[in-house]
Parts: C-alpha cells; structure tokens; sequence
C-alpha cells in the first residue's frame, strides 16, 4: 500500500505513483547491457579473472566465482579468505555468499579452514536444499565435498592479532589498505546477472560474529530481471537497512543504479547516528549495464571492466 509518506520517498528519487504499482508487479521491459564486471575496491585480478569467463560466453554465476577466489588465495589480503584477520580469540572465521541469475542463493558462515567459502556457497546452493550453512555444519558439508581443509591464520595476520591483543582495543577501521570485503556482479554475453560476496569479517571481532556478506539481501542480491548489488564496509550497518536488496528493490521502482546506491547509504545516514565513525559502500549493476556506487565516507573505489578493460575509479560519498 502506497501511503503519502512512501509517495513522498518514492518521488525524492523521481519515481511517480504509476510506475510504482507496475514496479511491484515486475520489472519494466529494459534493453540488456554490455557484458560487464564489477567489484569493490581495487580487485583488479578479480575483475580479470571474472572476464577470462565473461569474454568466453560463459555464465556471469562462474565469472563471479572465479573472481571472488582471487582475493580468497591472496594471504596479502587480511579481510578476505587465506591471510584474513581472525576473531579476536585468533579463529579465521570466513563469511560468502553467491547469487545465479534464477535466483537461487547459496551462503557459508562462521566457516573456518576452508581457503574458497564462496565454492562451498556455491555447492550449498546447487547441492543443498537449503540456503545458508553456518559454522561446524559447513566445514562438514565442505570436507564432505572435497574441501582440504587448512590453516587460514598466516604469519602476518597471527603477528597482527598478537600486537592488537596488546590494548585489545576495538574499532572499525575505515578503508583498509583500499580493499575489504570483495562484493562482485557482472552480466555475461547471454545478459544474465549473478554475484558473489566473500570475506573474513571484521578484525578481532567477537567470536561467532557473522555480519552481512552471507545473508541474502544484505551483502548481495541478484534480480535477473532488474539488477544485482553488493556491499562493503559495516556488516552491522547493512544487515539493519537489508541494503543490497534495498537497492535492487529501488532499481525495480524506477532508480538509476546510483540514485538506489545513494538512497541505500542515507537510510544509514539517517538511522544511525554514529555514521561518521565507518564505512558502507554500495555497488550496482542494473540489467542495462549501467553503474552505480556511493559510499559514506571518502575512499570506496571500485573495479568495474567492460570490454577487456579494466578501470579502478572513486566512488561518491556522502561526507
Ligand atoms: N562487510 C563485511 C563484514 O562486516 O563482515
């Protein structure tokens, strides 16, 4: 039901009552776009990989997985995978979730000992009935699958922790040496959209801490008939706004990807008085092919490649 304050929302964004009622329906009929790929903060390789399938023909659903495994082997990159910062008991405890252009979801959380979280999402979703498998159960099904399972802590990140557990002192950082949690989308030759979404969490979290990456909606979603967002940054701050599906939703209504990445970060600015103090950055990927990013705070880049080529550009900000 259309009440006169949504009324008034809706028409902030430049949507009309009429288009509304058909957005909720379904999508307007849209024009598919180029094949692109698209990730947060600067995963270059990611995007490369990503491509290698997009500029085969191949299905956006494997781009995606092949891309969001990069920064998972990357034991330089502390907020994803293999090197991440542990809990602050000194566990690497991995979050990942992944969309295909049907809908289907597949999510891992609390995982541990496995290098590549989103291939296990990826087989919850196409192997499982269920959605989203947590902790022990999902190094079970993991090891079940073939999954070797490995220490994940490095020396760097274990040296990190120890210092860190000196003043045990918590605070989110904000725009951690230009790469975080890795959100990717792309859109493939046949015009499909998938995601994927993967990271070790927040540094010296609490133990059992899960923030938004594996919860469908919050970290990342997929509309195959609208668009796919991601996110980065504050899991707590996402998971209270349910962003990603917040700005797919707002595509649907008749946003640009960057009006609905823009009015996803200002539902934090306007809930949550403390917003100064973190970062969210949002990333969209509409079925035309056209690009959306906005965070809170200066510094969000992002990777987008279209063509073969690769580009790292700045996203806007709100502060
Ligand atoms: N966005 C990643 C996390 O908060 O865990």
């Amino acid at each position: 039901m259309i009440n006169r304050r949504n009324f008034i929302a809706q028409s902030a964004i430049g949507i009309t009552g009429a288009t509304f009622a058909n957005a909720c329906q379904t999508a307007q009929t849209v024009s598919v776009g180029e094949p692109t790929v698209l990730s947060t903060w600067n995963n270059i390789k990611a995007n490369e990989a990503a491509w290698q399938i997009i500029s085969k023909g191949g299905r956006a659903l494997d781009a995606v997985e092949n891309g969001a495994k990069i920064p998972e082997a990357d034991p330089n990159d502390q907020s994803v995978g293999y090197g991440g910062l542990p809990d602050r008991n000194g566990n690497v405890t991995l979050d990942a979730c992944i969309m295909d252009e049907m809908g289907n979801a597949g999510s891992v959380c609390y995982l541990q000992h496995i290098k590549h979280p989103i291939a296990v999402a990826r087989k919850v979703m196409e192997l499982t009935p269920h959605v989203l498998l947590a902790g022990d159960g999902a190094l079970d099904f993991a090891l079940a699958q073939g999954f070797q399972k490995e220490n994940l802590l490095t020396d760097k990140s274990k040296q990190d922790w120890e210092e860190w557990l000196k003043t045990a002192n918590y605070q989110p950082k904000i725009n951690v040496e230009m790469h975080d949690t890795i959100g990717i989308v792309a859109l493939d030759q046949s015009g499909n959209l998938s995601g994927a979404c993967t990271t070790s969490g927040l540094g010296y979290k609490m133990q059992g801490r899960v923030g938004d990456s594996p919860i469908i909606g919050a970290g990342l979603f997929v509309d195959n008939e609208v668009g796919a967002a991601t996110s980065t940054g504050l899991g707590e701050a996402v998971l209270k706004t349910l962003g990603s599906f917040l700005v797919v939703e707002l595509m649907r209504q008749g946003a640009t990807p960057q009006q609905a990445c823009e009015e996803a970060v200002m539902r934090i600015v306007r809930k949550q008085k403390n917003y100064r103090d973190f970062q969210v950055g949002y990333l969209a990927l509409s079925k035309s092919g056209e690009i959306g990013a906005f965070s809170i705070q200066p510094g969000f880049v992002y990777a987008v490649t279209k063509g073969g080529t690769t580009q790292v550009l700045d996203g806007k900000a709100y502060l």
